[in-house]
């Protein structure tokens, strides 16, 4: 079940002016996350790094999709939600693969597509045992590789190489976990338990849905199980503290760093970039 009012902030930072706050997301009978819900409010519901704030320089997959002629690739969105990249594809792409669990969130991304006059294939699939025809040039995975064991990321990183044709490229920006040990430094509290599992990574942003999250060191491991090795470090996505503050992350503005996810693009091992 939904943390219902639960919060492991406390009420005094809250009024100490920090914004912190849980907001458990929309949840199914069953307690899962449901997205349908989030896909059609999503940035009411996620901080992403589609928000306004984010679109123009903050968001270093769009900056990098930016450099690249993508005219005749095959581009896949794994976990595409609401179908927040296909504006940025507009003009620059004929076709994509969308995959996601949502339904509602594919149909809305589908239109998203049309809208960008983006011929779309859809399917409604579980990453975890993702089986998609065809190979793909760009793979794209924002915020999606969420699942709740760290065997999970692995086996959804092996998809994704399945998926890589030779010299392909995957870009991802992945949640994470460092941001949440930052936070907490911030804020000087310790989480609960069951929220935050330093030894796994997983955490429960949302007070409630226990999610894998990313560091550099697990993306670089993890990647490598696959047979996936990275073009460069991580880097991070940093999200301005106005934008934090109203998804209830807090407002640190004279912290040292604000808080950040993490751009990944990485290839197959032994495949060179062919872009
Ligand atoms: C945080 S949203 C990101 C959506 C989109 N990539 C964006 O950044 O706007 C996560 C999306 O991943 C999908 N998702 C989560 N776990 C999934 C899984 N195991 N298989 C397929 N889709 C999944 C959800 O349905 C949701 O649409």
């Amino acid at each position: 079940m939904p943390a219902s009012g639960g919060s492991w902030w406390s009420d005094s930072k809250r009024a100490a002016g920090h914004n912190l706050a849980v907001k458990p997301l929309p949840a199914l009978p069953d307690g899962a996350i449901d997205w349908d819900l989030v896909g059609v409010r999503y940035h009411d519901h996620v901080l992403s790094p589609f928000a306004p704030e984010m679109v123009e320089s903050r968001n270093l997959l769009l900056n990098a999709l930016r450099t690249m002629d993508l005219h005749g690739l095959r581009v896949a969105d794994l976990g595409c939600g609401p179908g927040n990249l296909m504006p940025y594809l507009a003009g620059r792409v004929e076709r994509i693969t969308l995959v996601d669990l949502s339904e509602r969130s594919l149909e809305l991304a589908e239109a998203a597509a049309e809208e960008a006059e983006i011929a779309a294939e859809v399917y409604r699939q579980d990453l975890r045992s993702l089986e998609i025809p065809g190979q793909f040039d760009i793979v794209v995975s924002v915020n999606s590789i969420l699942p709740p064991t760290r065997s999970d990321v692995v086996g959804i990183l092996r998809c994704v190489h399945r998926l890589l044709a030779p010299g392909g490229r995957f870009l991802a920006i992945l949640p994470s976990y460092d941001t949440t040990v930052y936070l907490r430094a911030l804020t000087g509290e310790a989480p609960a338990a069951r929220l935050a599992d330093d030894k796994n990574l997983a955490y429960a942003d949302d007070g409630a849905h226990v999610q894998s999250y990313h560091t550099p060191e697990s993306i670089e491991r993890e990647l490598s199980e696959a047979g996936l090795v990275l073009d460069e470090p991580p880097q991070k996505v940093y999200y301005p503290w106005e934008l934090t503050r109203r998804h209830g992350y807090g407002h640190f503005p004279d912290a040292p760093e604000q808080i950040w996810d993490w751009y990944v693009k990485a290839g197959r091992a032994g495949m060179m970039d062919h872009k």
